[in-house]
């Protein structure tokens, strides 16, 4: 017998949550609002929208045909208006923005009204260079407000932006520009990283080599001396934002026009761009911003992710500057100079709600409860976490070593093709460590066998979800195959999340991990074909694959089956140049921590590898059903 067929049924632990935080529990109770959600689904999303600015009504809520939805029909906005000015109008125009601390211990902080005028100016300068609406600017940044500001700009003259992680290389680099069509990159000289300037300019060159849709490059120079600029190509960010108009009127969107590009990791080699838009996702992030991280208007509110993954933009970003919230950011990584550091600046800044990973967790936990409890925490109302399973050893130790016991830790399931939140335990609900809970009000979901049927208690499946939301991804760029894979099987008509999950009797949802080819390693989404390809573009490799190997801390770390060419001497030199070549390709993030030479690789008969029969060999697991396996 299966796991499956007996149903694990893991050790279950209930925190039921005190009193006190029934205070600030966003719904009265979580059962007759999500009822109120079920008896009309338009309605429930006009109210929420209707907190925000349109400069048009709706005439519909949704239109949905299936698998592709619209939501705000003929609606006008901008996002950006909704972000600065319709704070400005509500007294809080010299609240603090954003407080950002850098690696070295400067500190820069903007108010609603510093950055309404950088966003408007800069804006300016963006058409200045020939960037309108409808036109992709590439951001490849560090973490510092000019790349908050550089999004917010782009939003604001109507152009669709698409952010790149500053970790990634130069192919990776390119392949995003070339996919979006990217007319504009803007970049830095150098990103800080644990005490040493790592230079982005030369990626950024590298990237441009086969770009033909690039025109223009923005440089923010903070190095001394400042990088050297090729004339008319290259322009210095503060010299074409001071030699800008002050004002910039918001471009009106149409609700359904495209605001972002985000890249994911597909399982085809080739990256996905995932396209967001105006209306829908604005209501989207402002309403899990609002209901699920409950940031209230006194918080200061830190969100840890880089905003070149998707939780950077709607949490670390757009939601919080839609609630007119005060933001934390920083680009220190969390250990350094010391594992201390992020509790420091809770410390320092007084971050009420904290919003993290369990990958940064368990890195934490292998540390002690020294380094934490050298600062003061007592700040913290809200605890939150997402990107992977946090299992249970991790959410204890976050519960009551940083939370003390007295913070609702909510555990957020979502995707960057979903946008915003889809599956948590609601502030004020019963928390179960090792779930991450149920459905919020406005998302159907279930865990359903490979036909669509719901699969009983503690049975494996997949999770599914099954009406449209106004966040949800609507299209891939480029690719409506891709878009349509997500929903539509022979067997089914429900989106695929493509995660496999279980279901308890009371309806909380344990999220078990990717039922496809992707390997989560630190929170970050590589797919297994992305490193395969890496390692094959180098000479000496024949063929490869790659598996994620569990790993106590990163969730993950990759392995890499490697088959040489006839002849290669297998040289110790030679796995370092592999490792460094698929870090020129993909960046640090991909590099396999492992390899192996072998022989051959398990492969179907169709010729497809079988990387879970790796994965099992490696983890001394039953592979399962090998009956495709071509001997
Ligand atoms: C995949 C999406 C959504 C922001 C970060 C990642 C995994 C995400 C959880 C969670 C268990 C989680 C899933 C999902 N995941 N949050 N709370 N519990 N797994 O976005 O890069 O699009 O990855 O991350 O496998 O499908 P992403």
């Amino acid at each position: 017998m299966t796991n499956s067929e007996a149903g694990i049924r893991p050790e279950q632990v209930v925190y039921c949550p005190p009193a006190e935080y029934r205070e600030y529990a966003p719904f009265r109770d979580y059962e007759s609002a999500y009822q109120n959600y079920l008896k009309d689904p338009d309605g429930f999303w006009r109210d929420i929208a209707s907190d925000l600015l349109w400069f048009r009504q709706w005439d519909k809520v949704r239109e949905w045909e299936y698998p592709f939805a619209k939501w705000f029909i003929n609606a006008k906005l901008n996002i950006t208006y909704n972000c600065l000015e319709r704070h400005l109008k509500n007294n809080r125009r010299n609240k603090v923005a954003l407080f950002w601390h850098g690696e070295n211990g400067t500190k820069k902080i903007y108010t609603y009204d510093h950055l309404h005028r950088a966003v408007m100016q800069f804006g300016n300068a963006l058409k200045n260079l020939g960037v309108g609406k409808g036109d992709v600017v590439c951001i490849y940044m560090p973490t510092v407000p000019e790349q908050v500001v550089a999004m917010l700009a782009c939003a604001r003259i109507g152009a669709v932006h698409t952010v790149v992680f500053a970790g990634y290389g130069a192919s990776a680099l390119n392949q995003r520009i070339v996919g979006s069509n990217a007319k504009v990159v803007i970049t830095a000289d150098a990103s800080m990283r644990r005490g040493k300037s790592i230079p982005l300019k030369p990626i950024v060159e590298e990237a441009l080599i086969h770009a033909p849709s690039v025109e223009r490059v923005v440089v923010l120079r903070n190095q001394d001396p400042p990088t050297c600029l090729l004339d008319d190509f290259e322009v210095d960010f503060y010299e074409i934002m001071q030699a800008a108009e002050k004002k910039c009127p918001p471009e009106e969107m149409d609700s359904e026009d495209r605001l972002f590009i985000l890249y994911t990791s597909g399982t085809t080699g080739a990256p996905k761009g995932i396209v967001h838009t105006c209306g829908g996702y604005m209501v989207g992030a402002y309403y899990t911003t609002k209901y699920v991280l409950n940031v209230k208007d006194n918080d200061v509110y830190w969100c840890t992710a880089d905003p070149g993954w998707i939780t950077g933009h709607t949490y670390a970003i757009y939601g919080p500057l839609l609630l007119g919230a005060t933001i934390f950011m920083t680009e220190s990584t969390p250990d350094y100079p010391d594992v201390g550091i992020w509790w420091k600046l809770i410390e320092e800044y007084g971050i009420n709600v904290f919003y993290t990973a369990p990958t940064a967790i368990r890195m934490f936990m292998r540390y002690g409860e020294d380094w934490p409890n050298k600062y003061d925490l007592s700040s913290l109302r809200i605890l939150a976490s997402v990107g992977e399973p946090l299992n249970p050893e991790a959410f204890e130790w976050f519960y009551h070593v940083i939370g003390k016991g007295k913070c609702p830790l909510t555990d957020t399931w979502w995707q960057t093709e979903t946008g915003s939140h889809m599956i948590t335990t609601l502030v004020g609900e019963p928390m179960k460590p090792g779930f991450a809970g149920k459905p919020i009000p406005g998302v159907v979901a279930d865990v359903v066998d490979s036909k669509g049927n719901p699969v009983g208690p503690f049975q494996t499946g997949y999770l599914a979800i099954t009406e449209p939301w106004p966040s949800m991804m609507r299209y891939v760029n480029d690719d409506e195959e891709k878009y349509r894979s997500y929903w539509e099987s022979p067997n089914h008509r429900y989106y695929s999340t493509n995660d496999l999950a279980i279901k308890d009797d009371d309806g909380y949802i344990m999220i078990l991990g990717r039922s496809d080819d992707l390997i989560i390693v630190s929170g970050h989404n590589i797919g297994t074909a992305e490193v395969e390809s890496a390692l094959v573009s180098h000479q000496a490799v024949a063929e490869a694959a790659a598996i994620g190997k569990p790993d106590a801390v990163k969730g993950n770390i990759v392995k890499a089956f490697v088959i040489l060419v006839e002849g290669t001497v297998r040289t110790p030199k030679l796995e370092h140049d592999l490792k460094y070549h698929v870090r020129q390709t993909l960046g640090p993030i991909a590099v396999p921590s492992e390899i192996e030479y072998v022989d051959n690789l398990p492969k179907t008969r169709s010729g497809k590898i079988m990387r879970r029969v790796l994965k099992a060999k490696e983890m001394g697991v039953d592979p399962g059903d090998i009956t495709t396996l071509d001997e």
